[in-house]
């Protein structure tokens, strides 16, 4: 494992590494592109972190692990000055893990002197009515300062995936936000809270907690489970989780909550009901400890899919699956047919993926709702035109592989 201080160290290490691999892939025709995953950390690492570590060393062949107590987004009366610090116990864990970079840059090497001249750095601003519910009403300039960072670390790194907890879940819907509006190519994976047998999420905070504070902590996530039997119990409307949440949260009168809000988890605005998804989530004081926790509470049919190699009856399968529970039924062999149909329509060679992602991007795909056209063969229209037996021609069979495989394709 490598420790880096400096842009110019991390640059030149992930330079080189992405530079061999090219170079082995011109040797080796099915050598893969160097895939990178970050993890952005304030370090003080724990379990919760080393998740999203292991899911980062499974995902690509890089891991590097950021490791940078952002002062930008600490307010005046927060606890910039006490945040743990513990470096040398985060690199050995990181070691463990089998991360392959632990980047942790001074503060004047990641923003210069201009810190600490009023106004003078470059900020990225989150939208308004993202940072104003939750935890953005009562920490001003928290969320200009981590998608600050967040941008900073994104484009010196460069990763193919950023990895971000759920329990900062007003955090991560900002991350996908910044990255969506300002088009930083780069996928962020959400992964779940971990928490301890208690129910408490961890945090790197829960250090500042005695041990009668921890204890009564619990509450947080019990005020929740409260909140989120009552949901499944068919009750969706936000007054009455809210107040299941605060009537949980008063048997524990030392624990002072700041708020409780249930919001959209994308958009972040407050919701009255929950049509589809809700996120329900908690901050408060305990002692002189800030602590924050959330549920998402999903009101949506479950989506399933049915992976395996081609010809096993897979569609037969699912098709009466969908039958069976009502669900709707997507055919992705139909989706991925229509476009080759229309690669094929439009004389763009069927290797010339920049043209096909234009052409993907801009068709208008319809698909029948399945289900009820059991058992005809459900329609299929591509820009309106009813393409339905057009892509079950012996032509398209043949290319379709070739065009499914290439990413424009199968992300979009
Ligand atoms: O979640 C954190 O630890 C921080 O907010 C982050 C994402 C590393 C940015 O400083």
């Amino acid at each position: 494992m490598r420790l880096f201080t400096t842009v110019a160290g991390l640059r030149c290490y992930l330079h080189l590494r992405r530079s061999e691999q090219e170079r082995a892939g011109q040797k080796l025709a099915d050598a893969n592109p160097v895939t990178v995953g970050l993890v952005p950390t304030m370090g003080a690492l724990h379990r919760g972190h080393l998740s999203l570590i292991h899911r980062a060393r499974q995902d690509n062949h890089l891991v590097v692990v950021s490791i940078f107590i952002n002062p930008l987004q600490f307010g005046a009366n927060e606890d910039f000055q006490t945040y743990p610090r513990t470096l040398e116990q985060d690199q050995q864990q990181c070691e463990q893990a089998g991360v392959d970079v632990v980047f942790a840059p001074t503060a004047s090497e990641l923003y210069g002197t201009v810190l600490s001249v009023n106004n003078a750095l470059t900020q990225v601003l989150p939208p308004a009515a993202a940072i104003a519910s939750l935890c953005g009403r009562f920490r001003p300039g928290h969320f200009e300062g981590v998608a600050t960072v967040v941008t900073k670390l994104l484009n010196l790194v460069q990763p193919d995936r950023a990895y971000f907890g759920q329990k900062d879940a007003q955090q991560l819907a900002i991350v996908q936000r910044v990255v969506a509006d300002l088009n930083v190519p780069v996928e962020i994976v959400s992964c779940p809270i971990v928490r301890e047998m208690s129910g408490l999420a961890l945090s790197s905070r829960n250090q500042y907690l005695t041990e009668e504070e921890r204890s009564q902590a619990t509450v947080l996530y019990r005020s929740l489970q409260q909140a989120e039997q009552l949901f499944r119990a068919g009750n969706l409307k936000s007054s009455d989780l809210l107040t299941a949440v605060q009537a949980e949260l008063t048997t524990v009168p030392t624990v002072k909550p700041e708020y409780v809000e249930l919001v959209d988890p994308v958009t972040l605005a407050p919701l009255e009901w929950v049509e589809e998804s809700g996120l329900l989530a908690i901050a408060a004081h305990i002692g002189s400890t800030r602590l924050i926790d959330n549920v998402v509470l999903r009101n949506r049919q479950p989506i399933l899919a049915i992976d395996g190699p081609a010809g096993v009856g897979k569609s037969t399968v699912v098709r009466q699956v969908a039958q069976t529970l009502g669900l709707l039924y997507l055919d992705t062999g139909a989706m991925y047919r229509a476009v080759t149909w229309l690669v094929m329509q439009s004389g763009v060679a069927l290797d010339d993926q920049p043209a096909i992602a234009e052409l993907v991007s801009q068709c208008q795909l319809e698909l029948e709702n399945q289900v009820k056209s059991l058992p005809s063969t459900p329609k299929v229209w591509v820009n309106g035109q009813d393409v339905t037996q057009a892509i079950r021609s012996a032509e398209v069979t043949a290319h379709v592989s070739t065009i499914a495989a290439q990413p424009a394709v199968s992300d979009r």
